[in-house]
């Protein structure tokens, strides 16, 4: 036996990040691909209307400007309220196949591609996750979906604006819900008042709080601006969109929130309606993820700490070093007792 799992050890390749599936609990801490031109994926034209509208309305075969169908587009904002367009981000998609495609926001903040994104022709989910199946079975033989059909394109994005990275939680298909009318746009979710808020790679930092610092006043705004939509009450999941995510039993549904509400002080109880009928959430607030005994291990501020480039210990990403205002208010408020004052 000894001898047996000393050859196994010995023979093993490591695992890399291109064997792991493509899927969103195994590359949630996948870092944004490097090495490629920044840009070279950006579509023709100057693209300055409709900013923040889905663009995916128009620009898809057969819509208004059907003749100038993308494959993706959007806008990004410095802020999640979509209020701030943001020229010169990068929006970095990798797709099934490990393809990498990378585009610029312009001057109103829209970004747009035709480049081709690679299919998985056994996903069985929308973008937003309900359930079809695309492909079908010929005398038994598994035969895959159309590759051209929007609805098996599945990537994992990225949005990068200097060192602010946003990771996107899901690895989604592009394609819109109803086969008919495929809609290929960030915005058709991503929407400053939409649910999943806009795309948006940073805000400004806080004003510095000498001390005296306030959780509703301060504290609990910097949480909720930053860490939505992901901990939040209820329920916002993924599910998982291939035909072996499905024979798994739908055990790698993956949800954003980690059972962590970041909007208020104590938490969550709410109940959602699911496939099975309801079932109540319940969910850890800011005060259970920050320790006054040793506030700098807090995980709220272990979790979100900017990692040496290629390193990733958070789904949603990093947010700060420990010098910046934002960390040293939250950092300070801890010290202080974490209250909820
Ligand atoms: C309501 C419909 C509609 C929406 C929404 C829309 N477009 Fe367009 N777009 C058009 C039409 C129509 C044209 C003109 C086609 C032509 O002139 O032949 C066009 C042309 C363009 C062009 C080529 C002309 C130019 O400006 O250089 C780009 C690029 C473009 N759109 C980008 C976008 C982006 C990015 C979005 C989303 C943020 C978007 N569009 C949303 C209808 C739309
Ligand atoms: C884009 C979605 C997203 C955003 C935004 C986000 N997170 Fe997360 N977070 C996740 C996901 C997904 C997990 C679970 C996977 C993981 O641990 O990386 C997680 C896990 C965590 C955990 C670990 C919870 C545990 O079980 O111990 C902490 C702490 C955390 N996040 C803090 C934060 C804070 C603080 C913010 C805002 C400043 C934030 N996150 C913003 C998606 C997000």
């Amino acid at each position: 036996m000894r001898t047996l799992s000393f050859f196994v050890l010995v023979t093993a390749a490591p695992l890399t990040l291109a064997q792991e599936p493509f899927n969103a609990l195994a590359r949630r801490h996948q870092p944004v691909p490097a090495g490629h031109v920044v840009g070279k994926d950006n579509g023709a034209g100057s693209g300055l209307h409709n900013a923040g509208e889905d663009c995916g309305i128009c620009h898809t075969p057969g819509g208004k400007a059907g003749h100038l169908a993308f494959t993706m587009g959007g806008t990004v904002y410095a802020d999640r309220m979509g209020r701030v367009p943001l020229e010169g981000a990068e929006i970095v998609l990798q797709d099934v196949a490990g393809n990498t495609i990378s585009m610029t926001s312009n001057k109103v903040g829209n970004f747009w591609t035709s480049a081709p994104l690679a299919a998985n022709g056994l996903a069985v989910a929308s973008h937003g996750g309900t359930t079809h199946e695309l492909f079908g079975f010929d005398g038994g033989v598994l035969v895959p979906a159309d590759a051209a059909d929007s609805r098996t394109w599945q990537y994992k994005a990225w949005l990068r604006h200097g060192d602010e990275v946003r990771h996107m939680v899901t690895i989604a298909p592009v394609g819109g819900s109803t086969g008919t009318t495929p809609r290929m746009s960030c915005n058709m979710h991503h929407s400053p008042l939409g649910g999943s808020g806009a795309l948006w790679v940073g805000r400004q930092p806080v004003a510095p709080v000498a001390s005296g610092v306030s959780f509703k006043k301060h504290v609990q705004p910097l949480f909720v601006s930053r860490c939505a939509p992901c901990h939040i009450p209820g329920t916002r999941m993924t599910r998982l969109v291939t035909l072996s995510d499905v024979a798994d039993g739908g055990a790698t549904t993956f949800d954003y929130s980690a059972a962590h509400d970041f909007t208020s002080y104590d938490g969550s109880s709410m109940v959602v309606v699911t496939d099975g009928g309801t079932t109540t959430r319940t969910k850890r607030g800011v005060r259970a993820a920050a320790d006054p005994a040793a506030p700098a291990q807090s995980r709220a501020l272990l979790k979100t700490l900017k990692q040496p480039a290629g390193t990733v210990v958070h789904a949603g990403g990093a947010f700060w070093t420990s010098s910046d205002d934002d960390y040293r208010l939250i950092l300070k408020w801890i010290e202080e007792g974490a209250l909820d004052n």
